[in-house]
């Protein structure tokens, strides 16, 4: 028989966005030599900060029709110190976000086997969170701007940007998300009392929603007093949905307390299936350790597990993650992690955990 193609555009961009997109590429390639059931066509785009400063450019203008005709994105990171991280992030990853309609983003967080929490007390089964973020609209949604500029005067403004539509999918795919999850429990984190407009209309969506999933628990919480309960009451949480720019910061730090930044995974998801959907782990390009070949894949490949499962491909995104879970727990991993690996050995041990499984 005939094996499926996937086709994958991938954006390695820079830092160690390059070598952790090489990474997964090789994971990839493995998991679908193995099961010979389905094969990625990958096509690299060349479309960095190095590319900009080269050529003024991160994409040409049809950039984005042309990851249009892909199944999904695999995208590393982007940024680098010589461009102002506003004119990256605004030239790349947010635009493909907002125009190919990407309004979930999707953060799991759990300890794996192996490695532990810098909370003391933390067991693995005491941290397993999904946090899903907001991310088309809210505080990311680029409105505003600056008069007097050059003075002492200047004036800026950042405005967000909350909507009853963009609120209202973003609360149905989390109670979704909660209800596929054996606690069915769901927190929603907001800053209404010192916001009083945009906040307060999450809060009232939320309730609204949440009639329909009767079968969910709820609660809400102000996202300072999050950052508490994350650290002191881990076992409390389970499901978090929250706004574009919160949840960015609650996900680092989630991140940092399942014990590194570089195992974290996200997925940028058109929940209609229109556009592709994109998948990134959710550090940036480190240039402090970039091209020391020391980055931890983790990250990298859980984000493709997670790509591998929304092409339907469960038993390949099953056998990545259990394959990820056996390398960590034989004590393989990098040095963010308290090991002494470096990329390429933590790819190999997951190539060779691959084979094995299947
Ligand atoms: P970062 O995530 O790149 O690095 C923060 C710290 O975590 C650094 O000490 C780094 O060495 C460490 N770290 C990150 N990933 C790691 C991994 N896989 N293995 C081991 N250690 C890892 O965040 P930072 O420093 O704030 O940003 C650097 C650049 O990346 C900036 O230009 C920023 O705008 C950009 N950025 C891009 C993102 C994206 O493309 N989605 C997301 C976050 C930041
Ligand atoms: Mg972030």
């Amino acid at each position: 028989s005939v094996a499926k193609v996937h086709r994958v555009a991938c954006i390695p961009g820079d830092g160690i966005g390059v070598d952790i997109t090489e990474a997964a590429t090789r994971v990839l390639n493995t998991l679908s030599t193995v099961l010979k059931t389905f094969e990625f066509d990958f096509t690299t785009f060349d479309w960095s900060s190095k590319a900009y400063l080269e050529r003024g450019w991160y994409m040409p203008p049809d950039g984005l029709d042309q990851l249009k005709k892909y199944d999904v994105i695999y995208f590393g990171a982007v940024g680098w110190p010589d461009v102002p991280d506003h004119i990256s992030l605004w030239s790349l990853i947010l635009p493909i976000r907002k125009a190919l309609n990407q309004y979930v983003n999707v953060r799991p967080t759990s300890i794996l086997p192996g490695t532990k929490s810098p909370l003391a007390d933390c067991k693995r089964e005491d941290l397993d969170w999904v946090i899903v973020r907001e991310n088309s609209e809210g505080e990311y949604s680029g409105q505003g701007g600056i008069s007097h500029e050059h003075s002492e005067h200047a004036v800026a403004t950042e405005v967000s940007i909350f909507t009853q539509v963009g609120i209202e999918r973003i609360m149905r795919f989390a109670f979704d998300t909660a209800r596929s999850r054996p606690r069915k429990k769901l927190t929603m984190v907001t800053k209404s009392n010192a916001q009083r407009h945009g906040m307060v209309l999450w809060d009232k969506v939320f309730y609204q929603v949440a009639k329909d999933y009767p079968d969910v628990s709820t609660d809400k919480m102000l996202v300072d007093a999050m950052t508490v309960r994350m650290v002191l009451h881990p076992t409390s949480l389970d499901t978090i949905v929250a706004t574009n720019l919160h949840a960015d910061i609650l996900s680092d730090l989630a991140a940092a307390l399942s014990g590194s930044i570089g195992i974290a995974p996200s997925s940028n998801l058109d929940p209609t299936r229109k556009n592709p959907s994109m998948f990134e782990p959710i550090h940036g390009s480190a240039p402090d350790i970039a091209g020391k070949g020391i980055a931890n894949p983790i990250g990298a490949f859980w984000s493709a597990a997670e790509m591998v499962r929304w092409l339907g491909e469960t038993e390949a995104a099953d056998g990545l993650m259990k394959a990820i879970s056996n390398v960590t727990a034989a004590g393989v991993k990098t040095k963010d992690l308290g090991g002494s690996e470096d990329t390429k050995g933590v790819t190999n041990a997951v190539c060779k955990e691959i084979e094995k499984l299947f």
